[in-house]
């Protein structure tokens, strides 16, 4: 097996994708390491020169410190443990990657650490949850999209933001493209006709789930959802029919 082999084997195909989206950097910082894998893979690939492993919980940062003790890279990584962007100066990270959080702990973490955020190149996001907010809340406030990304793991597959501070960014026309990434819907993603059936299908299950809805609540979620899905529907056959 050759080096690159065995680092690809490290990654999973969700952890590969986020890595794979970073260009090459001098120094990256990762908010919510943990396992401390994605900069690790950085470093080996020399995608970056110098890689700032980061968590709030002492527990999951110790994974990262082992995993530099153990491919004695105390020369080019180093761990922090800390909140957020309150790890890094502004400035000491051209590109940012925080991953395997809810889209609104992602939101959080830029505007609190709002001056970090901007004075990096790049940021990497990968929301598990509340993408739609997060593209929504980027697009608002100073950033554009300029890359996404999709990974089939197990039987989900995970959406993966690239975004730069941009004066310039602006919203989209056309509300849908905060549920399906605009860059997505561009590029034809290849797993994108798989993305927007799974879509169609659990958000039309939840409008069978509320049946004869009998609360003006209840009804009004039903057709907000069945508007949903009819634009979920138009993007897919503009794209594959
Ligand atoms: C599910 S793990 C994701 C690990 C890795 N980024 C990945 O995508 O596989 C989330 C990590 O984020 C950390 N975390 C949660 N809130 C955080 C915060 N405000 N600042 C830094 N780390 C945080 C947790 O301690 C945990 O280790």
């Amino acid at each position: 097996m050759n080096n690159e082999q065995g680092e690809d084997m490290l990654l999973s195909p969700r952890l590969k994708a986020i890595a794979d989206l970073v260009p090459p950097s001098r120094t990256i910082a990762d908010i919510g390491t943990d396992h401390g894998h994605i900069p690790l893979y950085l470093i080996r690939q020399g995608r970056a020169e110098y890689a700032i492993a980061a968590d709030i919980s002492p527990g999951s940062l110790d994974k990262a410190v082992q995993l530099i003790q153990q491919y004695n890279m105390g020369h080019c990584m180093e761990a922090r443990l800390g909140s957020g962007l309150s790890v890094i100066a502004p400035g000491e990270a051209d590109t940012i990657i925080i991953a395997g959080m809810g889209g609104i702990l992602i939101r959080e973490i830029l505007e609190e650490g709002e001056e970090a955020a901007r004075s990096a190149h790049i940021l990497i996001l990968q929301p598990m949850i509340g993408q739609e907010e997060l593209r929504r809340w980027l697009l608002n406030n100073g950033y554009s999209i300029v890359d996404e990304e999709l990974a089939a793991e197990g039987d989900r597959i995970y959406e993966i933001i690239a975004a730069k501070p941009d004066k310039e960014a602006r919203g989209y026309e056309n509300e849908i493209y905060y549920d399906i990434g605009w860059k997505l819907v561009e590029k034809k993603h290849p797993l994108l006709k798989e993305w927007i059936q799974k879509k169609i299908r659990s958000l039309s299950e939840i409008v069978r789930n509320l049946g004869n809805a009998k609360t003006q609540s209840a009804s009004e979620r039903k057709h907000e959802l069945m508007e949903k899905i009819r634009m979920y529907k138009e993007v897919y056959d503009s794209c594959f029919r």
